[in-house]
Parts: C-alpha cells; structure tokens; sequence
C-alpha cells in the first residue's frame, strides 16, 4: 500500500519555479493554455522566455486579455499559435500567416480537447487551496476544467488574488502535477462605452424581456445597456456565457434572483467571468453564483430546460435574409463563434424563449451599414437564416422567425440607418421585382 500522505505535504512536493515547470513542456507538445481573467502569465512568460529550447509548440486558447508572446514574428519555429477565438494579440499573427484559426461552437471545444486535438501540458490558473486540498479554477471554468483533466501534464499557477467560486470548478491538488505560487492582478476587460446609440439599442432589447425570463448576456457595450433597462423586472434569472460587472447590481438587488428557473433555481450559473475588480470580487466565495464547464452551460439542450431564455448577443453584418456574420469582417477572421449559436439555439429550443441580435446601425464612424444587401465576400455566416429571430438596432426591432424573404428583407431595412435605406429598398426592388 502506498504510503498515505496529507493533502498539504503533496502541495509542497509538488511547488516548483515558474522555470522549472516550463522544462516539462518538450518540442512538438500541445500546450493549451487558461482563459480570459484566469490567463496563466507568469507560467506563459516563463514559456516564452525558455523559447529557445523549443521547436514547433503549439498553443491553443479561447479569449486571452494577453499580450500572445507566442504570436510574435521572431518566435516562428518555436512556437505556432491556433486560436479557437481571436483577439487583439492574436488576430494580425493569423492574418499575415503566421498562425491559425480553428472553428468550433464553444459548448464542443472539451470534446474539441479530447477527440482531436489532445493536450500534452496545460497552462492554468488557481486559487489557494481550501482547507481540504481543493484549489479552484475562479472566473474560467469553460474549457478550462476539461484540459485540466485531459492533459497529459497539468501546470497551475497558485495566485492568490484568483477568487474561490462554486459550481463545477474545484480541483483536488493531487490531480496537478506541479504548482508555481506567483500572484498577480487579474486582467482587466472594460466595459464598452454606452453612448446615446447604446441606450437606445439597450432599451429595445429590455422591451423584449419579460418578468421571470432567463438571460445570456453577450460581450460588449449593448448587453451592459439592456442590463441599466430592467431595474422594474422581477424575477429574472441569469444561465450566461459569460458573466460581466453589469449583473452584480441587479442581483444584489434581487432583480435577478433565479426563482423562476427550471434548472440551477436560487442561482446565477456561468462558464466564465471577464470584467473588473466589481465581479471579480462579487464571484470571490459567493454561493449563489456557480461556474459550469462549457459543455454544460452552453450545451443548447441544457440552455434550452429553462422556460423564457433570452439571449442577446452581437454581430458585424446582416444580410436582407438573414444571415448573420458575427466573427469576420470579410475574409479576415476577427474573433470567432463563441457561444453565440449555441445560445440562439438553445433560446429558441425553450418554451417561450427569444433570441436576440443586437447592433449598432452602422460600423466605421458611420461609414458602413451593418445591414446588407449581400455579406462581404469570403465572411463566414455565423448565425444562419435559419436561427435568427429578432434583430435590434438603435431604429428598432425586426422579428424575423416565420417571415417570407420579402418581408424579412423590408423588415430589416425598416431598421437600417436611414443614410442607407435607399441603397437597400434598391435591392429589394430588384431582387423581388416589385416596388418598395
Ligand atoms: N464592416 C467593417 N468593419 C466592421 C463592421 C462591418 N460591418 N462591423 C464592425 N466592424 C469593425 C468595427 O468598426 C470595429 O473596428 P475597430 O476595432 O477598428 O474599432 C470592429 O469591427 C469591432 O466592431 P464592434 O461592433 O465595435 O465590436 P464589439 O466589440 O461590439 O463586438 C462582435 C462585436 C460581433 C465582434 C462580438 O460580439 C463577437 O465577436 N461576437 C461573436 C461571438 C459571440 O457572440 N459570442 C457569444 C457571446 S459571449
């Protein structure tokens, strides 16, 4: 029998320097690293500074609020970057060339993990442990907690501003092989600005949000403005990708209180949290929110269990049928598909639910419409005609579920900005031979 040792003695044995972890990271591995708030970077720049003793590494992730080392043009041959999300460090690196992009639906990216692009060392993020032993994965518990698992090799940085959260998210130390304690302040993702625009976008979409609905809020100034709009709901509930400081308000207010959910009732559920100090401290040991791997939460059939689910996220073009491109601006691959689908699909799978599109009327200072007669060639539809139901900007509301493809056309140009509607009811005019 093995010799029985204490949760805190396996802890110690296992505490090494940031530099003696990353030597466990060998040539040719695949080395997936942690999300958004929970980004690993005392564990990434030790990685990036032994770069020299690496050929050909692969580093894959989702959101990262880093500055991508890795992506770098001198790092070519050491390290090669495939993103299954793209941001700023990241998006020029795939554009020139240098990196990749993978495509997949977020609620499959721990299948993604384990089925066909297996993971040698995994780079996470970790509370302190508890006094069981447990350390926790705090504000990502996404694909996060499927590498964790998956991994042939599991480094965790121990950073002890990383809030404790609950839910689905707690990991034994037994079940890491090496800890680097190295503390640091989260990152931090601002809120966008709501301007007069945003305001008006947001009070649109709240005017679709009933008592005792469910929301999926997605990334952005929009959501944060629907969220300044329901301060006379009640009973709202909250089964998010993704959790900002807008929410903290409402649910201290009890205007979210998850009463009137189906399933996870009494609390707020998330796969990972991105803002400021607000929600990172709100997270911190607070039982009535739950972080859930993303194959749990964003999994349309789980979304789909409760009643009235409202998701409402963003996107860069519409076409007059429909299609939506949230994740390229023509061929360039700007960010990625994220939850978007799996939340369109999972609303419109529950009783009473209603998916939402919101954006700005126009992009580039006005120089742009979003709403087109055709999308930009080489973009890539993100949300299909199929899935999308209403679509909001600051001119108004377009439902678009059931309509034939001459009045989802005329519905949408009735929510162009003006400066183009001739533009469009031109194409229309074409397009269904008849007057507008
Ligand atoms: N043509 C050309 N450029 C356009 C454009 C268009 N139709 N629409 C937007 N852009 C440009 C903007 O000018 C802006 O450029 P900049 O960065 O140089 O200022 C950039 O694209 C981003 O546009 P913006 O609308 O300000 O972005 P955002 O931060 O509000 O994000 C999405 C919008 C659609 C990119 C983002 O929501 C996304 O990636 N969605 C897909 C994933 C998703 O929905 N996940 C689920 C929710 S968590």
């Amino acid at each position: 029998m093995s010799e029985f040792k204490k949760w805190d003695e396996i802890y110690k044995s296992k505490l090494v320097t940031a530099a003696e972890a990353v030597s466990h990271i060998k040539s040719g591995d695949r080395v997936v690293t942690g999300h958004a708030a929970a980004e690993p970077s005392c564990l990434i720049n030790a990685m990036a500074d032994n770069y020299e003793n690496y050929q050909n590494i692969e580093i894959n992730h989702v959101v990262s609020l880093g500055e991508g080392r890795y992506v770098k043009p001198e790092m070519k041959g050491h390290f090669h970057f495939n993103g299954l999300f793209l941001g700023a460090s990241t998006r020029k690196a795939v554009e020139e060339g240098r990196a990749d992009y993978t495509t997949s639906f977020f609620h499959e990216m721990p299948m993604l993990f384990r089925e066909y692009l297996p993971v040698d060392v995994a780079l996470v993020s970790v509370s302190k442990p508890d006094k069981h032993g447990f350390v926790s994965l705090g504000p990502s518990c996404d694909y996060t907690k499927g590498i964790v698992e998956n991994a042939k090799i599991v480094i965790a940085q121990v950073n002890s501003n990383l809030p404790r959260t609950f839910g689905d998210c707690n990991i034994h130390v037994r079940d890491i092989d090496f800890f680097v304690e190295c503390d640091e302040k989260l990152p931090v993702s601002l809120p966008g600005k709501i301007g007069d625009v945003e305001k008006k976008i947001g009070e649109y979409c709240a005017s679709l949000i009933k008592d005792g609905d469910t929301l999926q809020l997605g990334i952005g100034s929009i959501p944060e403005s629907v969220l300044t709009f329901l301060w006379d709901r009640k009973d709202l509930g909250l089964h998010t990708e993704m959790a900002s400081d807008g929410i903290v308000d409402l649910i201290e207010a009890g205007v979210i209180n998850n009463t009137r959910k189906n399933i996870n009732k009494g609390v707020s559920v998330t796969t990972f949290a991105m803002g400021t100090e607000k929600i990172y401290d709100f997270i911190d040991d607070n039982p009535q929110f739950q972080f859930f791997p993303v194959d749990y939460i964003n999994d349309p059939r789980v979304i789909s269990q409760n009643d009235n689910m409202v998701s409402i996220n963003s996107c860069i073009q519409v076409d007059l049928m429909g299609q939506v491109v949230s994740e390229c601006i023509g061929l360039r691959q700007f960010s990625g598909v994220g939850g978007q689908v799996d939340f369109i699909r999972g609303a419109a799978m529950s009783k009473g639910g209603r998916a939402i599109i919101a954006m700005v009327s126009t992009a580039a200072g006005g120089k742009i419409s979003r709403i087109v007669p055709f999308i930009d060639e080489g973009a890539a539809v993100t949300t299909s005609r199929n899935d999308v139901d209403y679509v909001v900007t600051e001119y108004g509301i377009a439902k678009l579920k059931g309509k034939t493809l001459r009045d989802r056309a005329r519905a949408l140009i009735e929510i162009a900005h003006p400066d183009f509607r001739d533009g469009l009811k031109e194409e229309y005019e074409r397009r269904f031979s008849e007057k507008y």
